[in-house]
C-alpha cells in the first residue's frame, strides 16, 4: 500500500514534468559538502545533488582512473542524474540503468541517450552481464526486500567489482541491514554517516524547491512532506535527530 502510493507519486510527478518540458534530472536530497570535481556553470543549480553522487562514486577505488573501460549499472536511477554525472564528470560510457518508474526512465533517456535504460523492479532485476561498478542511491528504502536486492547485486558484480550504496536506514534496523549485506555475499569495505551534510542540504534547498509546502505546510498531507523530505517532514526530523542514518557504503564481494 505504502509502496504503491509512493510509486504512483514518482510516476505522476515525472509525467507532469515530461509534459511541461521541465529539466529536473536529480531526485536525491543533495549534500552540502564540496564536490570532488569542479561543477560546470550550467549545472550549478544541481551542485548539491551532483556532489552527493560524487561522494558516493568516489568511494570506489581508482574511480578517476581508466574509467573508459568501466561498465556501470545504476539501480534506482530516477531521471538519469547519476548517469549524467557518470558520463559527464567521470567519462564512464558503458552505462546500464534501471528504475521502476517508466515515466522517470522516459525523462532519463532525454538526458543520457547513450545509456541503456530498463524499466524494472530492483528486487526482480537480474542480468547475466557482470559489472565493474554498481550504484544505488536513495532508492532501496522503498524496496519490498533489501535482502533479495543485495543478493541480485552480488550476482551481477565482477569478482573485483564495487557496489556503492547510499540510503536512509533507521538506526534500529542498521544491524539487520548490514547482516543482509553480509548474507548476500557482500563485504563492507567503507561506511560513512553523512546526516549532518544531508540535513544542511535540505535546509538550504527545501524552501526554493518546495516553496508552497514550506510556506504553508498545513495545506499538504504528511505523506507529501515525507515524499519530498521537506523541512516539515518526519524524515527530516529523524535525519536531524539521528534516528534515521544516511549512510554511504563501499561493498565488495566476499
Ligand atoms: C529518491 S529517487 C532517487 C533517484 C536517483 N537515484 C537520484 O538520486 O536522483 C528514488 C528512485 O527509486 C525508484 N524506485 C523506487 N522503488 C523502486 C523499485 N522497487 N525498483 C526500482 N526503482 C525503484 C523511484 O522510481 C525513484 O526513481
Amino acid at each position: 500500500m505504502k509502496q504503491g502510493f509512493f510509486s504512483a507519486l514518482y510516476q505522476s510527478s515525472a509525467s507532469i514534468d515530461y509534459l511541461l518540458g521541465k529539466k529536473r534530472k536529480f531526485m536525491n536530497l543533495g549534500i552540502s559538502d564540496n564536490p570532488s570535481v569542479e561543477i560546470k556553470s550550467t549545472d550549478s543549480e544541481d551542485a548539491h545533488h551532483i556532489s552527493l553522487y560524487m561522494k558516493l562514486l568516489d568511494l570506489a577505488p581508482n574511480i578517476h582512473e581508466n574509467t573508459k573501460n568501466i561498465s556501470a549499472l545504476e539501480i534506482g536511477c530516477g531521471r538519469g542524474g547519476g548517469c549524467y554525472v557518470m558520463k559527464n564528470y567521470y567519462s564512464i560510457s558503458d552505462i546500464t540503468a534501471v528504475d521502476l518508474s517508466s515515466a522517470n526512465i522516459r525523462l532519463a533517456k532525454r538526458f543520457v541517450p547513450e545509456a541503456k535504460f530498463i524499466v524494472s523492479d530492483a528486487v526482480e532485476f537480474k542480468t547475466d552481464k557482470k559489472f565493474d561498478l554498481i550504484l544505488n542511491l536513495e532508492s532501496s528504502h522503498r524496496y519490498s526486500s533489501r535482502l533479495t536486492f543485495f543478493k541480485n547485486v552480488a550476482s551481477m558484480m565482477k569478482e573485483d567489482g564495487s557496489f556503492v550504496f547510499g540510503d536512509m536506514i533507521r538506526k534500529n534496523e542498521l544491524q539487520e541491514v548490514e547482516k543482509m549485506m553480509n548474507e548476500s555475499g557482500l563485504k563492507i569495505i567503507k561506511v560513512e554517516t553523512v546526516n549532518k551534510s544531508i540535513v544542511q542540504s535540505i535546509e538550504q534547498h527545501s524552501k526554493k524547491q518546495y516553496p508552497l509546502a514550506t510556506r504553508f505546510p498545513g495545506l499538504f498531507p504528511r505523506r507529501l512532506h515525507s515524499f519530498f523530505v521537506t523541512i516539515h517532514s518526519r524524515a527530516y526530523n529523524r535525519l536531524k535527530s539521528g534516528d534515521v542514518l544516511y549512510n554511504l557504503y563501499l561493498l565488495r564481494k566476499n
